[in-house]
């Protein structure tokens, strides 16, 4: 190797480090770290739901009509202006309906929902009172409480029978009636009278019912 290519070897040399450093400080540039900044997190802002400008305020009106103890014979009555399209819903786990009658409710609290067309949705509370008992019916109360109830007791309810629970006079009125009438009850004697016995029969013949 001559010394002028020596020298031109030298420069090639100087010209692929040059190029080499060149690449590599630019690579270095281009890569190079930036500086950690430690994640930043938001602040949760908690979901703000905006008030439904939307939905129209309803005016409510409820009545209801009151109920035997032993039996659903009430009903609800509910009615709504102010929107459109208006379905209503017993307690809520009812169903929908386009109608704001409900009939065969026992006595209680309610809740009737309203919704209207664009989903909107109000309840109003209905109470169902429990409905007076017919005379014929506490006249028996009354006889079965006197000549009766010191055997059929919630704490000795003979042959199954607590006479002081109205609704199991009413569901056992036949057999009521029947033991009377033989003579059978009250255990032991004496038997009732010919008019105690018609408060009985009277009843029975009436219906039987809590209202009668
Ligand atoms: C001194 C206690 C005593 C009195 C008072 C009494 N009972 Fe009873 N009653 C019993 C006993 C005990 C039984 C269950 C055994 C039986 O059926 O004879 C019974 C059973 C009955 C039964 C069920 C009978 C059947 O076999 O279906 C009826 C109904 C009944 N009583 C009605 C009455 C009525 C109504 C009166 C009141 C007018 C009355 N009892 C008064 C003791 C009494």
């Amino acid at each position: 190797m001559g010394k002028k290519q020596l020298t031109v070897f030298g420069y090639l040399i100087a010209i692929i480090c040059i190029v080499n450093f060149i690449s590599c400080s630019k690579e270095s540039t281009t890569s190079s770290n930036p500086p950690v900044t430690p994640p930043v997190t938001p602040p949760v802002t908690p979901p703000v739901t905006p008030p439904d400008t939307n939905c129209k305020t309803f005016t409510i009106t409820q009545s209801s009509i009151a109920s035997q103890p032993c039996g659903s014979s009430g009903s609800i009555q509910v009615t709504a202006t102010g929107s459109n399209q208006f379905m209503f819903k017993l307690n809520s786990g009812g169903t929908f309906q386009s109608s704001g009658n409900f009939a065969n409710v026992g006595p209680g609290n309610y809740t009737v929902f309203v919704k209207d067309s664009a989903g909107c949705q109000q309840s109003v509370s209905v109470t169902v009172s429990t409905s007076a008992a017919g005379p014929l019916f506490t006249n028996v109360k009354n006889l079965l409480a006197a000549s009766c109830v010191s055997c059929h007791n919630a704490g000795d309810p003979n042959g199954g029978n607590n006479w002081n629970d109205q609704c199991q006079i009413i569901s056992q009125g036949l057999d009521i009636q029947s033991q009377v009438n033989q003579n059978l009850m009250p255990e032991g004697g004496p038997p009732l009278s010919t008019s105690q016995k018609a408060i009985i029969n009277n009843w029975i013949s009436a219906g039987g019912g809590y209202s009668n």
